[in-house]
């Protein structure tokens, strides 16, 4: 039997941290065996707010970072496929059906676009169409190899929802080509900044990121925010919405030692500097395996790019495949061949008609 297929992704802004991991890094992880998976450098999403020739010429560096990550991270590239949206130009052809197939109005009620636009700094009058075509074209990449799960964080959620619509949509002016996908949320879908934001992430410069070295986490570790009304080690302190407590959750396997230090932390029985300290271990334990499979990674020339090449020739193909069924289900297909045809017939007649017997 087939397996079903997972596609998400990222898009390449930057180094990826604890937070990409729990939100999505682990399901994704967790999943690769069970399903055939497609993973997307998705560039030209990145377009949608940042056109500019200078943000372009970032983006090399950025999509070799984001494959680096994801190697380091356990993706293993021979069960599953890391690809380049730009370099698909099937993805264009699929954005450009569905297009037609998602009102106005149901775009501008969709909140992240409103959150990318304040963020990029612009406003009604300044919102570009592709900005708001952003789930239109996420729903092309879902689409395009034809998938059934989509792991995202919560802030993709209403795309996928978009992709759903358009899928059934598609399926009922011209008949089943796509699954419905169905959207996983990690049990994790946000973790808390070092210092105590609610969310890590690279402008608000609270990231542990999965290449920091051992004294970067240290040293991050060191500076977390903790609970502000304890200030001497000998008095009670908060737990619950503590960042050193959380990341201790997520990431410190030992929960006898949690335990304890919780016991403790309540009772005013124990300094911030030993749980940090603990913290700090539990980390770097955790991504010692992520850094040798850097080193792996980075060592031989060349690695990450043929990876990412040898994904993008694979799924174009698939892409081709899609675009193709649509393109037939639509009824483009035969109106091309019946033109093609008796434009090549007359081609021949003419041809016929100037060669002398
Ligand atoms: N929108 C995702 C982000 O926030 C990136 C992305 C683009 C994506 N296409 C996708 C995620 C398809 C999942 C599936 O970065």
């Amino acid at each position: 039997m087939e397996k079903k297929r997972i596609l998400t992704g990222d898009r390449p802004t930057g180094k990826l941290h604890l937070g990409h991991y729990v939100g999505s890094l682990a399901n994704r992880l967790r999943l690769q065996d069970e399903y055939e998976c497609f993973f997307i450098v998705a560039d030209l999403h990145t377009l949608t707010t940042k056109p500019e020739k200078s943000a372009i010429d970032q983006l090399g560096q950025n999509i070799y970072d984001v494959v680096l990550d994801y190697l380091a991270a356990g993706i293993d590239p021979n069960k599953s496929t890391i690809y380049l949206q730009s370099a698909i130009p099937s993805i264009y052809q699929m954005n450009l059906f569905f297009e037609m197939l998602v009102t106005v109005p149901r775009l501008q009620r969709v909140p992240s676009i409103k959150d990318m636009a304040q963020a990029a700094n612009l406003n009604e009058e300044s919102l570009p169409f592709g900005l708001l075509g952003y789930p239109v074209l996420q729903a092309s990449d879902i689409l395009m190899p034809r998938a059934h799960l989509v792991p995202v964080g919560r802030d993709n959620e209403a795309h996928v929802e978009i992709t759903r619509e358009i899928a059934r949509r598609f399926n009922y002016l011209y008949g089943e080509v796509f699954p419905v996908p169905e959207v996983l949320i990690s049990d994790t879908p946000s973790l808390v900044g070092t210092d105590g934001q609610a969310k890590m992430s690279k402008s608000l410069d609270n990231a542990i990121y999965l290449s920091d070295d051992e004294a970067t986490v240290n040293r991050k570790v060191r500076g977390m925010y903790t609970d502000p009304n304890r200030v001497r080690a000998d008095i009670p302190g908060r737990v619950e919405g503590n960042p050193v407590f959380i990341y201790h959750d997520v990431f410190n396997p030992n929960r006898e030692q949690i335990d304890d230090f919780k016991a403790r932390y309540r009772e005013g029985r124990i300094g911030d500097v030993e749980v940090k300290t603990a913290l700090a271990k539990a980390l770097n334990d955790f991504l010692d395996p992520i850094r040798e499979r850097r080193a792996y990674f980075e060592a031989q020339t060349g690695l990450v790019e043929r990876v990412l090449y040898e994904g993008t020739v694979r799924t174009s193909q698939e892409a081709e495949k899609t675009v193709t069924m649509m393109r037939k289900a639509m009824g483009l297909t035969s109106i091309w061949n019946r033109i093609s045809r008796k434009g090549r017939k007359a081609i021949e007649r003419e041809t016929k008609a100037e060669t002398p017997a």
